[in-house]
């Protein structure tokens, strides 16, 4: 692993096996999460990004799910002490992957409910998470902490809404009480799944630049899920382009926002609402995704592709993933050497 790096995917295929056949959610993905970057991945709905980082925390529910292959190796530095570790290698409920789970990487959802209990107040749930992974902190002490994580995260009378119960904060401050919940501890990961894909618009940029502005300020690293682009372009130092549990294309936001090679990139960028300016239409991708039982044998993406090389693309090879130029890596036949 290099030295700017953090966490590095290599390989990672995670399956369903279910009642109607064996779903393949995450397929031999690869990703490497660098040192105070954020890595922003988007793709259509069940394209496995979610299984991505549950798989990182070790929660993907197992049965139905399963790991195949791969390793996730990860520069963890418990008590200052730096070693890389394998996280698929440990058992989910092992007492090392809890010690990485909450602390070293953690996680913010879509919906805070998901995190807090709706029976006690966020200040006591707060004090719980540090004193958890920091016995030896005292208990005032850790609700002490929580009044500061809430006002970092511009939460103003904070020594008040450690007090209250979740349900009594309106939907935007309970996303800033999650965030400083997921940010208790320190961690050097911060995973976020959709976190302000349920908020209004104006609530959604507060609680953007509010995430941008601590990963810069505490040096942490961070993956940012989403299906939006503006939102991806805002916060994100590098983009991988997810279809169908396989990478497509990633590399720095800039060169995959303006200059995206592969086909379902392109495709993507059409037809989603990107960034303020010129105003286009947008343009359905073509064709449907296929049925998880019926994904194609070679690219997944060939059978709403355009560019399609028929025998090749539709044949019974995946394509590797191939650096086009430095660190832009895209996953299609047609940049394909050989
Ligand atoms: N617990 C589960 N049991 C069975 N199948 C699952 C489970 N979780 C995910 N899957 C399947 O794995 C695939 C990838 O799901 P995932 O939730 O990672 O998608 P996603 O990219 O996060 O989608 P969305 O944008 O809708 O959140 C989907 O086909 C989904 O149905
Ligand atoms: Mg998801």
């Amino acid at each position: 692993m290099k030295d700017d790096v953090l966490l590095e995917i290599n390989n990672l295929t995670v399956e369903f096996h279910m009642f109607e056949g064996i779903v393949k959610a995450v397929d031999n993905l690869s990703l490497v999460i660098k040192k105070n970057r954020v890595m922003g991945i988007i793709g259509e709905s069940g394209s496995g990004k979610s299984v991505t980082a549950q798989s990182i925390l070790r929660i993907v529910p197992t049965p139905p799910g399963r790991t195949t292959t791969g390793e996730i190796l990860f520069r963890s530095n418990e008590g200052g002490r730096e070693k890389i570790v394998n996280i698929l290698s440990m058992h989910p409920r092992s007492a090392e992957i809890r010690k990485i789970r909450g602390k070293e990487i953690s996680m913010i959802f879509q919906e805070p409910m998901t995190s807090f209990g709706p029976l006690d107040t966020i200040g006591r749930q707060i004090a719980e998470v540090i004193t958890t992974h920091e016995p030896e902190v005292k208990y005032e002490e850790a609700l002490q902490r929580a009044v500061g994580l809430l006002s970092d995260v511009g939460i103003s009378r904070a020594e008040k809404v450690v007090e209250d119960f979740p349900h009594q904060l309106s939907g935007g401050m309970r996303q800033r009480a999650m965030i400083a919940m997921g940010l208790a501890c320190h961690p050097r990961l911060l995973l976020a799944d959709e976190p302000t894909t349920a908020l209004d618009v104006t609530v959604q940029a507060q609680i953007l630049s509010l995430l941008r502005e601590l990963q810069v300020t505490r040096r942490m690293s961070m993956i940012y899920i989403t299906h939006n682009l503006a939102v991806v372009s805002e916060i994100a130092d590098d983009i991988t382009v997810m279809y169908l549990g396989n990478m497509c294309e990633s590399g720095d936001v800039n060169t995959i926002v303006k200059n995206p090679l592969h086909p379902y990139t392109q495709a993507l960028w059409k037809s989603i609402p990107g960034m303020v300016g010129e105003i286009t239409r947008l343009e359905p991708i073509a064709g449907t995704m296929p049925s998880m039982s019926a994904i194609p044998k070679g690219c997944v993406f060939c059978t709403r592709c355009e560019h399609r090389i028929s025998g090749l693309c539709d044949g019974d090879k995946r394509p590797e993933p191939v650096e086009v130029e430095n660190g832009h890596w895209v996953n299609c036949f047609l940049y394909q050497k050989n």
